[in-house]
């Protein structure tokens, strides 16, 4: 579509919320209103209210003053998927979906949105395809704590999230050396272990696990009882919710049987701690820190991540693309296809330099595997 026929936008923050959505809304609507004097109207809670036709409009004025706010002034919704949405139970409590892409166009006509622009993961990203179909113009934005979203290296509000852990883990490290207590705590990521990976080399903590190596309790109970009886009495373990036993299954809180994304992971951190008391007869406790990493205000790094992203996001529709999403690549931003992120996930490599760097200072990743020279060390980028 030419630049010049975009009068009116509209955009909405979906699926889980992070710090920096209402970051990459503030840019959204002033770049589109000083830049090109384009109208922008607010979808509220995501494509649920695509559906059902709430909208409002964002003035740079209700922009003003957000930049620093955690949680999304449109609010969000991680269940509803214009494709497959959920409208009731039937007599036997199954849930009830239909088909509402028609709604969806129907909104998008019936306020002259010339484009959508969507603020979300990869479920988001999945969920606008159909509407991209039936022709509308539509520019992503990766978002998500667990950064976990192929094609960009990095997503707002994994930054925040991880120094939220990380201060959270510092708390944990003197309070579990007070009481030579070992204190396993429980971080986000679906199944990523970015979060993981990254809070837990930040604190300095003793073991991490995380989906991508499945560990044995028997690895990780052997280096703690080392470590308790050889030198400090204490150890923290971080374990994102993802990580299984080898040969195990991931840990599973609960079924949302509403969403397109049913299971909720959670429970592996007490699993652990239970079995490390056992195995190791020191003292164990549990934190989970649960949505603590997705609200509050988003660090200095996100506020600007998520700036370079708004604005890209009108750039790249003013430079006349659509069905685009906006990535950062080797520091760089530009942008790939709407869909090529849609159903996949950036897992953790397991030869990251990060895990690397962690194994060479003594790190536990709850396997058997230990650090050597590597024969062709090169400079690497960390995240
Ligand atoms: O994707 C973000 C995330 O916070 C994951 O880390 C977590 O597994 C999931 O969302 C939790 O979802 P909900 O808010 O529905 O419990």
């Amino acid at each position: 579509m030419s630049p010049e026929s975009i009068r009116r936008i509209g955009v909405m923050t979906s699926g889980g919320d992070c710090p920096g959505l209402n970051a990459v809304i503030r840019a959204v609507a002033k770049t589109a209103i000083y830049q090109a004097n384009i109208e922008v109207l607010g979808i509220e809670d995501g494509f649920q209210g695509l559906v059902e036709d709430r909208v409002r409009p964002l003035t740079a004025k209700a922009v003003s003053g957000i930049l620093t706010r955690g949680g999304t002034i449109l609010g969000s919704n991680n269940r509803a998927n214009p494709r497959k949405y959920h409208v009731g139970r039937d007599a036997q409590g199954k849930p009830i979906f239909e088909d509402k892409v028609g709604a969806c166009m129907d909104t998008l006509h019936r306020h002259s949105l010339d484009a959508l622009i969507v603020i979300g993961g990869d479920g988001s990203m999945s969920a606008a395809a159909p509407l991209v179909e039936a022709g509308a113009n539509i520019i992503g934005v990766p978002k998500t704590i667990d950064n976990d979203l192929v094609g960009t290296e990095i997503t707002f509000g994994f930054l925040t999230a991880v120094a939220t852990a990380t201060d959270a883990l510092d708390r944990l490290h003197s309070t579990a050396d007070s009481h030579h207590r070992v204190v396993v705590c429980e971080v986000m990521g679906r199944n990523a272990g970015w979060i993981a990976l990254t809070a837990g080399v930040a604190s300095g903590s003793d073991v991490i696990l995380i989906p991508e190596i499945p560990f044995e309790v028997a690895h990780v109970a052997q280096y703690i009882k080392q470590r308790v009886s050889k030198g400090p009495g204490f150890a923290v373990v971080v374990v994102s919710e993802g990580a299984k036993l080898k040969g195990g299954q991931q840990v599973v809180a609960r079924v949302d049987d509403r969403s397109a994304d049913p299971i909720k992971l959670g429970g592996i951190g007490d699993q652990i701690a239970r079995a490390i008391e056992a195995h190791t007869g020191v003292e164990t406790r549990t934190t989970v820190l649960g949505h603590v990493q997705r609200g509050g205000t988003p660090i200095a790094a996100d506020r600007i991540l998520a700036t370079h992203f708004g604005y890209h996001a009108i750039a790249t529709l003013l430079s006349g693309k659509t069905g685009r999403m906006v990535v950062r690549d080797n520091n760089t931003f530009s942008d790939v296809d709407l869909l090529f992120a849609a159903g996949k996930q950036r897992l953790v490599p397991t030869d990251h330099p990060l895990i690397a760097a962690a194994r060479a200072l003594g790190t536990n990743f709850g396997d058997d595997v230990t650090w050597r020279h590597p024969p062709d060390h090169t400079p690497a980028v960390v995240v």
